[in-house]
């Protein structure tokens, strides 16, 4: 049996988890609240907390899974990209482990470990595929022809998708990560506010205009009336919500048209966000796109697709060595 352990620690989340295969048998999260006060991850803080977490994380996964570590086959984990401090703790506890089980050690690249996270369950999306990948940290169109032939066609020049929802929320006084609140408030308010959605390049995205005429619009309204935002904040919310997801849309509509590829599969934590799903549902309905949206536990931050990424390149045998270091800006 091809039991493998996965390990991922780049930015504010530990997780490990077991695989049989390509099949997640146990995926442990523990997301970091240590940050939230500060309405950003401070990577000092981040890195700690990891070094707290990994060796218990690890033990619930195995315990989950329901086996014990010497039955495992290679241990993987997550190279980079991401902050450096936290990435270490994950390589260094990976190298060691697999060093005293004499196992393969196999490193992941973050972004393909979430576009291959849409190997975790069927359906699987059909090659080639196009994948807009939205975290906190990239926001990249990719085509993927291969589970190791991805190309970006375009990404963000400045903020990511995850990071304009953070920062527009926490103009708001929302706590961070503000993504998922915004997405909660939204449901409850319309988009009658309009805020800028920059447009540049041919496929690539900029979300600091965007962030710019949020504060402006805000400022403006707060110095009339100070309860505006609390008066205001579901339709707020759902205004930048609509503002993001229509940037996100134009980008990816233009690829389709311009690729003919017409498999589309989103994935990092924005994927998570109902009105980005609802309208990826639409978009497939008005065009014939067969769309792939993964499961919520596998958007979000967590060892399951960093194990899934790590099956495809332990059946081709691509495995690292001792000298494998974790790199805050790992190419793609
Ligand atoms: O992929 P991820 O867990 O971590 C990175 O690699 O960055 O993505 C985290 C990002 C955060 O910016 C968070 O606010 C956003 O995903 N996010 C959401 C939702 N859930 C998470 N944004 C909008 N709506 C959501 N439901
Ligand atoms: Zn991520």
């Amino acid at each position: 049996m091809n039991y493998h352990l996965s390990i991922e620690s780049s930015c504010d989340d530990t997780s490990a988890a077991v695989l049989l295969e390509n099949k997640v048998l146990s995926n442990v999260v523990s997301s970091q609240i240590e940050h939230q006060k500060y309405g950003g991850v401070v990577p000092e803080v981040a890195s700690r907390q990891h070094n707290i977490n990994i060796a218990l994380v690890v033990s619930e996964a195995l315990a989950i899974a329901g086996i014990n570590k010497s039955q495992l086959k290679a241990i993987s984990v997550t190279q980079g990209p991401g902050l450096l401090g936290s990435l270490l703790v994950g390589v260094s506890f990976a190298k060691s482990l697999a060093l005293a089980l004499d196992v393969p050690l196999i490193g992941v690249h973050h972004m393909h470990a979430h576009i291959l996270a849409h190997f975790a369950e069927e359906p699987y999306p059909v090659f080639p595929f196009i994948c807009l990948t939205v975290s906190g940290g990239h926001t990249q169109l990719v085509i993927v022809r291969d589970y190791d032939m991805m190309e970006v066609v375009g990404q963000t020049i400045d903020d990511a998708a995850g990071e304009a929802f953070d920062k527009a929320g926490k103009m708001l006084g929302l706590l961070y990560p503000a993504g998922p609140l915004i997405d909660k408030y939204a449901q409850l308010g319309k988009p009658v506010h309009d805020f800028a959605r920059p447009l540049i390049g041919d496929y690539d995205y900029s979300f600091s205009g965007f962030k710019t005429s949020v504060l402006y619009y805000l400022k403006k309204n707060v110095a009339d009336n100070p309860n505006f935002i609390a008066e205001n904040l579901y339709d707020l919310c759902a205004s930048i919500q609509h503002a993001i997801i229509a940037v996100l849309e134009k980008k990816l509509v233009k690829l389709v048209r311009d690729s003919g590829i017409m498999h589309i599969a989103i994935a990092g934590g924005v994927a998570a966000n109902s009105g980005l799903k609802g309208r990826l549902e639409e978009l497939a309905q008005k065009y014939g796109w067969k769309v792939y949206i993964p499961d919520l536990k596998y958007c979000t931050d967590n060892a399951g697709m960093i194990g899934v990424a790590a099956y495809y390149k332990l059946i081709k045998g691509q495995f690292a060595d001792q000298s494998l270091t974790a790199e805050a800006r790992l190419p793609f």
